[in-house]
């Protein structure tokens, strides 16, 4: 090689060597002149869900004329949850339907109901739903919880009624379930009629999502 070109190749060389440390300097002054970006933790929301909303819930009732099923249903509609109706295999129709209701309520008397469809051991709340009747509940609701008492984990309750008799009714589920509710709610005939009956639902159903079955 002659000596021309070893001075070219060594002053490339260098040109080289000072055109990157001249690059590396001023991006090291560019970083140090741009703070690095905070990185804001994403705000996540979590909402607790009520914990009658985790554990499964059935909504078990007896009703002669109506009332008691409207209720049963805006519950379970407002739970999304299941529902069973207990269907009386006495015919409890008319005037002698009533008076023989009544004799049966006060006389605390079984009858017959058909078959379940939902077992009561599954749930881990059974909200319990009857007619008052002479300030009892009423017989089918009666022979359910003669025939299931071994099943039921938690109770709540609800009854419909005309006036009176809801707390003598509470007290008689009480003792034939073995259990405290863990909240009961009343709601009279003529509240079902304006429908004023679904405050109360909400109600209950926001009682309920407060405790821990
Ligand atoms: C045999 C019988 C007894 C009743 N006893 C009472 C009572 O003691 N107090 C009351 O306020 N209403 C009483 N009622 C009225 C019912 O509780 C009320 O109309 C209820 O909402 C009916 O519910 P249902 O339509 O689901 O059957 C009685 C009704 C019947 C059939």
């Amino acid at each position: 090689m002659c000596k021309s070109n070893a001075v070219g190749a060594f002053l490339a060389v260098f040109l080289l060597m000072v055109l990157v440390s001249a690059g590396f300097c001023a991006a090291k002054k560019k970083a140090k002149k741009e703070p690095a970006k905070e990185v804001k933790a994403e705000k996540v929301e979590v909402k607790a869900e009520p914990a009658v909303a985790k554990s499964k819930t059935l909504v078990v009732f007896y009703s002669r004329t109506g009332n008691t099923k409207k209720v049963a249903e805006e519950i379970a509609n407002a739970l999304k949850c299941d529902i069973e109706e207990i269907i009386d295999t006495k015919d409890r129709s008319g005037a002698s339907g009533y008076l023989a209701s009544g004799r049966d309520a006060m006389k605390k008397k079984l009858t017959g109901i058909k078959e379940i469809k939902n077992d009561p051991s599954q749930y881990d709340l059974i909200i319990l739903g009857t007619p008052v009747w002479a300030a009892k509940m009423s017989t089918p609701v009666r022979t359910y919880i003669s025939q299931n008492k071994e099943k039921l984990k938690n109770v709540a309750f609800f009854c419909t009624m005309g006036g009176s008799g809801d707390v003598k009714t509470f007290v008689d589920m009480e003792e034939a379930t073995g259990k405290k509710p863990a909240a009961t709610m009343t709601v009279l005939a003529k509240e079902i009629k304006k429908a004023e009956y679904k405050a109360k639902v909400e109600k209950f159903v926001k009682a309920l999502a407060e405790v821990k079955p």
